[in-house]
């Protein structure tokens, strides 16, 4: 009698399995393109694969060696495509290009709806001075929230330097990620993005304060080019 329910129930059961545990995968795993591979892709990239994930590198030279050499210390079926290729499957974009480019390279990435875009960029202008000025009226994240209204852009990780990215306990102490943006989920994934390697992460409101964000990069390279350099974090009270 158990046997014969047994037999019935199973090939009813076994799609709706597959279903339930198809969805934790899919809701675990993501596919993250990088848009460049340069100091900043090339040091979250493997992290995030670090964390399951998927990572496609978006660049100019799919095939350059250093590209492909980056693929594989990446591993986790990572790959290299051209910037607009790479955007195709993935779940979240990070805009990691020089700042001064972004308005154009984001402009080749075909359609981003429904994606999340992490924007990295920091849009500074150093004049002849040596003083720097914010390059953009507004800031880098919310060009790109113009220009991709149905994606949603966070603001993250342009507020610490590469070399913090790499290795988090150099800072002494804890570090804290600004998070600006307006969808809150989003925010969320980015958070459990930073957390997962080995950051803390707040909440600072709409895309909007992305300026303020960007802007404290001018400070910092007045104060170098003045000779004064030093290296700055947030952190949450201990
Ligand atoms: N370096 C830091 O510590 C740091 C920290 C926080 C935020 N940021 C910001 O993050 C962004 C990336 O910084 P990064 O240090 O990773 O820069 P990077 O080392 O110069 O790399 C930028 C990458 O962008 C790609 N790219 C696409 N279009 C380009 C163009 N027209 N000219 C040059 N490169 C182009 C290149 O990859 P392909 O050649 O493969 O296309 C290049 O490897 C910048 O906006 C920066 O302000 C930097």
């Amino acid at each position: 009698m158990r046997t014969s329910f047994l037999k019935a129930i199973t090939p009813k059961i076994i799609p709706f399995l597959l279903l339930v545990f198809g969805c934790f995968a899919s809701a675990s795993a993501d596919t993250i393109a990088f848009i460049g591979t340069g100091n900043v892709a090339s040091t979250l990239g493997p992290k995030f694969a670090g964390l399951g994930h998927e990572i496609i590198y978006g660049s100019r030279e799919p095939q350059r060696d250093d590209v492909l050499a980056l693929v594989r210390q990446t591993g986790n079926g990572a790959s290299a495509l051209t910037p607009a290729e790479s955007v195709i499957d993935a779940d979240i974009v990070v805009i990691a290009v020089p700042g001064l480019v972004v308005e154009s390279v984001v402009a080749g990435l075909g359609d981003l709806s429904g994606k999340i875009i992490m924007d990295v960029t920091n849009p500074t202008y150093t004049l002849e001075s040596g003083l720097r000025i914010h390059a953009v009226e507004t800031s880098n994240a919310e060009i790109i929230q113009h220009m991709a209204p149905a994606a949603f852009v966070v603001k993250a990780f342009n507020t610490l330097n590469f070399r913090t990215m790499l290795d988090p306990a150099s800072a002494g102490g804890p570090v804290t990620i600004p998070l600006a943006g307006n969808n809150t989920e989003a925010k969320a994934k980015i958070a459990e993005l930073a957390q997962g390697i080995g950051f803390e992460t707040s909440d600072v409101g709409p895309v909007r304060y992305a300026h303020e964000l960007e802007g404290m990069l001018v400070l910092y390279g007045n104060a170098r080019a003045m000779g004064h350099t030093f290296n700055y974090y947030f952190r949450t009270p201990l």
